[in-house]
């Protein structure tokens, strides 16, 4: 995707040896970038939201043990390095996904290439990533093209939290259809959740967004379901952190409620993932590990003041707990089809074995 003009992945190679990111932990005030020269940095950039969103952590993760590899390539360092990275962040699927990958990728190499074998793989998984949005994105245009209608009636496409390229390598899950619908000259509009509480939705897909010329309006998470009432929303197009074998969608905390009130609103529900976030080895999203993060995330919010200091504020009294868990899951039932880089299917075993017949479960 293009900033300013210039053409943007969110993690790169540099020529020093070293792995760029562009820090999202600063958006949308500054857009900066980080440089990753350890395991521990890049474990920290996925700790600590700078890098984030399921593909991204993924590729990020297999960078950081290819980072590792350089320091020791022995077996002993790579599995504890994998062990660390794996700790990040337990609910995206695509970080053991991508871990697995690279360990895969560095077994079958020669004991002095094992690092270039590292760097190579982390740059395929970015590769495939890229290309598997780019076709979730073309698929999910057809769905949205025929809703539009022969006479192109203007749509607006509610989404959560961040599946745009930022959480990604490019492109995006749920935001590649709406990205191709735009430049099809499809009217669309996006109501965008803010996401609560690290507003992922309100930082960086209205960031992505805006910089796209796509027409949005960020809303407080609990608006959706009153615009649902009001006949304001024609679909809701959300990612997926981990998606069961049987098409249970876990994602950022409250798509489950959007998926409710689409439901009872009869608006079509769709999750858009790559193969990457499937766990062929979970049927049940109750299963599925939810991540509790820090309780400030919830306490504080973060914001730029009026003078351009960017500071973060209490809005929680001193002496209240709080709960931050970081997912939900949508059932199956809910979800009106997934769309993958190999087409759309119902969310269901069924309906994934037909896109996916050569998959095996994976422990
Ligand atoms: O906590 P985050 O920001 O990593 O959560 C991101 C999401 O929940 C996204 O919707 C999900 O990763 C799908 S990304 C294409």
């Amino acid at each position: 995707m293009k900033i300013s003009d210039t053409h943007y992945r969110t993690i790169w190679p540099t020529a020093a040896g070293s792995v760029r990111v562009i820090d999202q932990s600063r958006l949308p005030f500054e857009f900066t970038t980080v440089d990753l020269e350890t395991l521990e940095d890049a474990a920290r950039a996925i700790r600590t939201m700078v890098v984030r969103g399921a593909p991204l952590i993924g590729a990020a993760a297999a960078y950081g043990l290819a980072l590792a590899a350089r320091s020791d390539a022995s077996d002993q360092r790579l599995d504890q390095a994998a062990r660390v990275l794996q700790a990040t962040r337990p609910t995206a699927v695509n970080l053991a996904w991508a871990l697995r990958r690279i360990r895969a990728a560095l077994a079958a190499a020669r004991p002095g290439e094992r690092v270039e074998a590292a760097f190579l793989e982390a740059a395929a998984i970015c590769d495939a990533d890229v290309e598997q949005c780019r076709s979730i994105g073309v698929h999910g245009l057809e769905i949205i093209r025929a809703l539009a209608g022969p006479a192109g009636r203007r749509l607006n496409i509610l989404t959560h939290c961040n599946a745009g390229w930022l959480a990604c390598v490019d492109w995006g899950t749920a935001l590649a259809p709406i990205y191709m619908a735009h430049d099809a000259g499809i009217a669309v509009h996006v109501w965008v959740d803010e996401t609560r509480p690290r507003n992922q939705g309100a930082a960086l897909t209205a960031f992505e967004l805006g910089a796209h010329g796509v027409a949005h309006t960020v809303i407080a998470d609990n608006l959706g379901g009153h615009l649902m009432q009001r006949g304001a929303v024609d679909m809701v197009i959300v990612g997926s952190d981990r998606t069961t074998a049987a098409g249970d969608v876990c994602n950022k905390v409250g798509t489950y409620l959007k998926a409710l009130a689409a439901r009872d609103n009869r608006i079509p529900f769709y999750a858009a993932l790559p193969s990457s976030s499937i766990d062929w080895s979970l049927d049940h999203g109750r299963d599925i590990p939810i991540e509790e993060r820090s309780a400030m995330e919830v306490t504080h919010v973060t914001g730029r003041t009026a003078a351009g200091a960017i500071e973060t504020v209490r809005v929680v009294p001193e002496t209240s707990p709080a709960l931050n868990l970081a997912f939900d899951v949508t059932p199956a039932s809910l979800v009106t089809a997934l769309i993958t880089e190999r087409g759309v299917c119902p969310a269901s075993h069924a309906g994934l074995r037909s896109l996916y017949p050569d998959r095996e479960a994976t422990p």
